[in-house]
């Protein structure tokens, strides 16, 4: 069973706190999609644990779209993102939990982060789409959900209503918690259900 309770505010200061890099290395998790120059799009940054090394490593070409449906997450990442220098990089978004207003991104975006977020998203199928459409055919996304909220068989279900998003499953990182690349299928691909 999933849950779609949004994950309190108070507990993105704990979610944002160095201590979580003993479990997790932010960089770690994202430096093998990152190149300087790309664009990336990561819904439910909470206050920026990873979209703070994100725009370091996207460089002062590459820009980060954050969105999330709590203004009090958006403003303490903004102000971290200052604080590091790295406020130009970083664009944040207030968006509603059904309906992200991205369709100036289409097809631009050339990496997803999705870190703990899904379980809290009403219809899982639908927010996967609105990602699909912003990447650029073939751009990955890495899928990350916490083990201790998300049963093995509720993240089966999010990958495979990922898939229906034209989203295919292509490995699965070792990342703590349920982890899953996906990547974005050309078209055809998806038009005749077949896999490269
Ligand atoms: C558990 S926190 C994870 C934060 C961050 N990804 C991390 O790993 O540190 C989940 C975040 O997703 C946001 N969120 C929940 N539902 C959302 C939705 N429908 N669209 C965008 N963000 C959402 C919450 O406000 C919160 O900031």
């Amino acid at each position: 069973m999933t849950a779609h309770k949004v994950c309190p505010w108070w507990l993105g200061y704990f979610l944002a706190s160095p201590l979580r890099r003993l479990l997790q290395n932010p960089e770690k998790i994202i430096a093998p999609y990152l190149q300087p120059g790309m664009r990336v799009l990561e819904p439910g940054p909470g206050m920026g644990f990873f979209t703070i090394p994100a725009a370091r490593l996207v460089g002062d070409k590459g820009r980060v779209f954050a969105v999330d449906v709590q203004p009090k997450m958006l403003r303490e990442l903004q102000h971290r993102a200052e604080k590091a220098g790295l406020g130009s990089r970083i664009e944040t978004r207030l968006v509603e939990s059904e309906s992200m207003p991205l369709a100036d991104l289409a097809a631009s975006i050339d990496f997803a982060l999705v870190f703990a977020v899904a379980h809290e998203v009403p219809d899982v199928l639908n927010f996967f789409k609105q990602i699909s459409a912003t990447l650029k055919p073939g751009a990955n996304i890495l899928f990350v959900e916490p083990a201790g909220h998300v049963s093995e068989n509720a993240f089966s279900e999010e990958v495979a209503a990922a898939g229906n998003a034209g989203l295919r499953h292509v490995a699965s990182p070792d990342v703590r918690g349920h982890s899953a690349l996906l990547q974005k299928m050309v078209r055809e691909e998806f038009a005749t259900g077949k896999s490269r």
